[in-house]
């Protein structure tokens, strides 16, 4: 097997739930292809993604999509350095797919594989173009994970705290189910609630206590239940679902605002960065800008593609792992239940 060379393009695969997504990437910011062949339509009318049609899909995505990204980025396959796939955490059949294509491309080449995390691609997505990662705090809020993180470069991460039950995408994605809005509901709750009085409904916030960075949105998902089975006429009227969603999003963000406010102060840094399909919301970027410039910390966001699951972010956390020599063995399996970083 030939060495990764670093001037070489890197093509990393990302699979691990309802997209499938090709990127190639020169060094460690020049994206010379990023394709995604969205599934969320498909599983929309079961109101959540079903692991075998998303492994299905996968599987007839997948080698179009690489043959497209090669023809658009005129890179020949002989001309790669690395594959690259994302192996875990996600949906077992639907890692399959991606690893397994990743694995057999590497070796019909001669060059190395890497087995990439999934959390540690949207971990460092906002510094994509950066030949070096700051010290920093990371929120990653996506549609599985929430998790705070002190970042000390590539490769070395301490949770300071992480959800105990729902995820913050979770949380939108499961409270728009029960409004009756279509899946993915994140997207649903945050368009609505532009329009909408985010004071208008109280909902609660979970373990605010001081020192605690730990996360739990259960709790709003069950009073949001309530709230609907003995306010029925709420959902009758445009505003009433626009105040509803602007008061769920204000619950959401809030606690999402506060403990990372709170994780800086404690940790003395100076930069934040915000990563997961939860980062492309209004109110977090917005509220997250006023809490950093009034504290003078620098705010590092990924842009709204970058946000969401796309393998070129895949690509460029794999960058930084080949270029300290890491690469994996073809017989390593993929990992389902992957977390990523130590828990202090
Ligand atoms: O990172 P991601 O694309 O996939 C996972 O790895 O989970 O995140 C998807 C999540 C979904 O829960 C979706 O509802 C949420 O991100 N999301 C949003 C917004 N855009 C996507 N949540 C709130 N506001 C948004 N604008
Ligand atoms: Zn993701």
């Amino acid at each position: 097997m030939k060495q990764f060379d670093p001037h070489s393009p890197v093509l990393a695969i990302e699979s691990s739930c309802d997209e499938t997504a090709v990127a190639i990437m020169r060094g460690p910011g020049t994206i010379l292809s990023s394709l995604i062949a969205s599934q969320a339509q498909e599983h929309s009318r079961f109101g959540g993604v079903v692991p075998e049609v998303a492994s299905r899909n996968h599987l007839l995505a997948i080698d179009p999509l690489v043959h497209r990204a090669l023809e658009q980025s005129g890179v020949k396959p002989d001309q790669l350095g690395a594959l690259v796939a994302t192996s875990g955490p996600g949906l077992a059949p639907a890692l399959l797919v991606g690893a397994s294509y990743a694995k057999g491309f590497s070796l019909a080449l001669g060059i190395p594989y890497l087995a990439l995390n999934h959390l540690e691609g949207h971990l460092l997505s906002p510094f994509l173009g950066a030949e070096e990662i700051p010290d920093h705090l990371a929120l990653l809020v996506s549609g599985g994970h929430t998790q705070l993180t002190r970042v000390r470069g590539a490769g070395k991460y301490t949770v300071l705290g992480r959800t105990l039950d729902d995820a913050a995408g979770e949380a939108f994605d499961k409270t728009a189910k029960l409004m009756g809005l279509p899946y993915p509901g994140g997207i649903e709750i945050d368009r609505l609630a532009e329009k909408g009085n985010p004071d208008r409904y109280e909902f609660p916030k979970a373990l605010m206590e001081k020192g605690n960075f730990d996360f739990s949105f259960s709790g709003l998902k069950t009073s949001v239940r309530y709230f609907l089975e003995k306010n029925p006429g709420v959902m009758m009227s445009p505003e009433g679902i626009s105040d509803l969603c602007a008061s769920i999003r204000k619950a959401i963000v809030g606690v999402l605002l506060e403990k990372t406010g709170r994780a800086m102060e404690d940790s003395k840094l100076q930069s934040v960065a915000v990563s997961g399909g939860v980062a492309a919301n209004r109110a977090l970027r917005e509220g997250l800008g006023k809490l950093c410039s009034s504290n003078g910390w620098q705010l590092h966001l990924p842009s709204p593609e970058l946000a969401t699951d796309n393998a070129a972010m895949i690509a460029f956390a794999a960058f930084h792992h080949l270029l300290a020599g890491e690469h994996s063995s073809v017989s390593v399996e993929i990992t389902p239940q992957w977390q990523v970083g130590v828990v202090r």
